[in-house]
């Protein structure tokens, strides 16, 4: 985690990776340091070893690791490494913890958790992408990522949770919508914290939201913005009707 060379050899030698991502790994792994955007070592040590090249469009790999979104198809992006830093930072995964992610995308953000803890599910509203990712998922752990095996993925809205899976210690969603889904938070245990991007259309904030039990037995849900009010724009939290997508679960 400190020495460039090493990390390319080891990445080299024990995953057979390409050096010249590796060495784009690194740049970009350098650059969220000194953004702040990685809060501790095992974060950081989780941006390391995730293969953003394994989750782009092969018109992208060029630009895998470039401080922005990119297009993967189906009108929907995979979110730029540094945001993915610093909304898994913000939810601080610990070893064991239940995550729940909403919005699949890609599969680079639960790859990049599945570093942080082995119960992980994810749900994806659109079938191809989600069968797509599902297939890069098995893929990558038949070449050994077998870190991979703990991302249990479905084909859903994900607006109404994972009932069966919860209660979730942490949960991620990284689609953006006007309010917090209350089928979501009543999912998220007492004492669990989810990241959401919530706002208007194209110009959401990015809050942290925590769920209490208070002194007076009252459950109490705070919300802090963790990039300080800056707006951050995300893909629409889009709603399935009869199998079909069909506008958002803004109200
Ligand atoms: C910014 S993109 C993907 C980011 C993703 N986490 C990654 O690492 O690539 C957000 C994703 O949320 C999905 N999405 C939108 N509405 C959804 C819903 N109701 N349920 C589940 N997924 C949804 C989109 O189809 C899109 O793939």
């Amino acid at each position: 985690m400190t020495d460039e060379a090493a990390f390319v050899k080891w990445g080299v030698e024990t995953r057979g990776e390409n050096p010249k991502y590796l060495a784009m790994r690194w740049a970009r792994y350098q650059a969220a340091l000194k953004n702040k955007d990685l809060k501790d070592e095992r974060n950081q040590r989780a941006f390391l070893m995730t293969p953003r090249e394994d989750f782009v469009l092969d018109r992208n790999l060029a630009r895998a690791y470039d401080h922005a979104f990119l297009d993967i198809g189906y009108g929907v992006t995979i979110s730029g490494p540094h945001i993915v830093a610093k909304m898994t930072s913000s939810i601080d995964v610990q070893e064991g913890d239940k995550v729940l992610e909403i919005g699949t995308g890609s599969g680079y953000q639960a790859a990049y958790l599945s570093y942080l803890t082995d119960k992980l599910w994810t749900i994806e509203i659109i079938k191809p992408v989600a069968e797509r990712t599902r297939s890069t998922y098995d893929k990558l752990i038949a070449s050994g990522y077998t870190e991979f095996k703990a991302i249990q993925t479905r084909n859903a809205d994900g607006y109404y949770g994972w009932a069966d899976a919860g209660p979730f210690d942490k949960i991620i969603v990284t689609c953006g919508i006007d309010h917090v889904p209350p089928p979501l938070l009543q999912q998220l245990k007492v004492g669990g914290v989810m990241v959401i991007p919530v706002g208007p259309p194209g110009a959401q904030r990015v809050l942290k939201v925590t769920k209490e039990k208070g002194a007076d037995g009252e459950i109490k849900v705070t919300r802090s913005d963790i990039y300080g009010g800056r707006i951050v724009p995300f893909v629409p939290f889009t709603k399935l009707d009869n199998d079909e997508i069909k506008g958002t679960h803004n109200r």
